[in-house]
């Protein structure tokens, strides 16, 4: 279903947009492993939710993912018995998470629209839930609020992104496929830091530390529930994206945000 309002897009937006559409191959390979999944797994060394344990109970529960990319977590979501809604900027990535509802015989909606202007009435959905979607390219007040709003009463917004950490660790170089992005010093300030932007990298995404967040989550009106910082497991050195494993061992490179709209 396309409801992008192309008029009302931000500058990041249509970066966003555009080097999302160009990058959305990249992503095919890697989309047909998590939809094939035996079970739902979080970030980038994919550890297991029976081992972290994360969700809510979502079974009979009106989802929506924000940024949902090829979709595989709505997938899990359905196979859940949740009733997922994947949002998306990118039509081409929404091309894809299509291709593989025709190849699972799994279907449910997909709409191409931006998670900060979400074509949907207020308070539709119980579960709210975003893995490097718009938890990272969306402008956090934006989508949050628009997270907010979406949610009935009681519901709750889960959402995983890149540490503060490891973003204050990265090299000032194009993150991905480069082996030692990510040091052990600390290459930025902490302070002011929330639009990231890398050399020859057209998409714009964003961080906050967590004291600022856990200030905009409160003003917004959502009661923090759990933050939960992702170590690496063991296994052999490789790199995931742009962080070595033994760096990923030492400190964090995700954190998931549990966070409840008052009932
Ligand atoms: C790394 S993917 C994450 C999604 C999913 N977990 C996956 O791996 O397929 C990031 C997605 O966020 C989407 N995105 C970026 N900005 C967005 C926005 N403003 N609204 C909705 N989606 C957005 C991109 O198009 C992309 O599909």
């Amino acid at each position: 279903m396309d409801e992008l309002d192309v008029d009302r897009l931000r500058e990041h937006e249509l970066r966003n947009r555009s080097g999302w559409n160009a990058d959305a191959p990249n992503w095919v390979e890697g989309g047909r492993r998590n939809w094939a999944s035996s079970e739902p797994t979080w970030g980038m060394f994919e550890l297991p939710e029976s081992e972290l344990k994360l969700l809510p109970d979502v079974d009979g529960l009106d989802a929506i993912e924000l940024g949902c990319g090829t979709a595989y977590w709505s997938a899990w979501l359905a196979r859940l018995g949740a009733r997922p809604v994947g949002i998306d900027l990118s039509e081409r990535q929404l091309e894809t998470a299509a291709m593989f509802q025709s190849e699972h015989g799994l279907q449910f909606p997909l709409i191409h629209a931006s998670a900060e202007n979400v074509p949907l009435p207020d308070e539709s959905f119980d579960f709210a839930f975003s893995e490097y979607g718009a938890a990272i390219w969306c402008e956090p007040q934006a989508w949050l609020a628009e997270a907010y709003r979406l949610l009935r009463p009681g519901g709750r917004l889960i959402f995983l992104g890149n540490s503060p950490l490891v973003m204050l660790c990265a090299k000032e170089t194009e993150l991905d496929e480069v082996e030692d992005a990510v040091g052990p010093q600390l290459m930025r300030p902490q302070f002011g830091m929330h639009r990231l932007e890398w050399p020859n990298e057209e998409e714009v995404s964003f961080l906050l530390p967590h004291g600022e967040m856990i200030a905009l989550l409160q003003q917004i009106g959502f009661e923090l529930e759990s933050l939960t910082e992702i170590q690496a497991p063991e296994g052999a050195e490789e790199t995931r994206y742009f962080v070595p494993r033994s760096w990923a061992r030492k400190w964090p490179c995700e954190d998931v945000w549990s966070v409840r709209k008052a009932a």
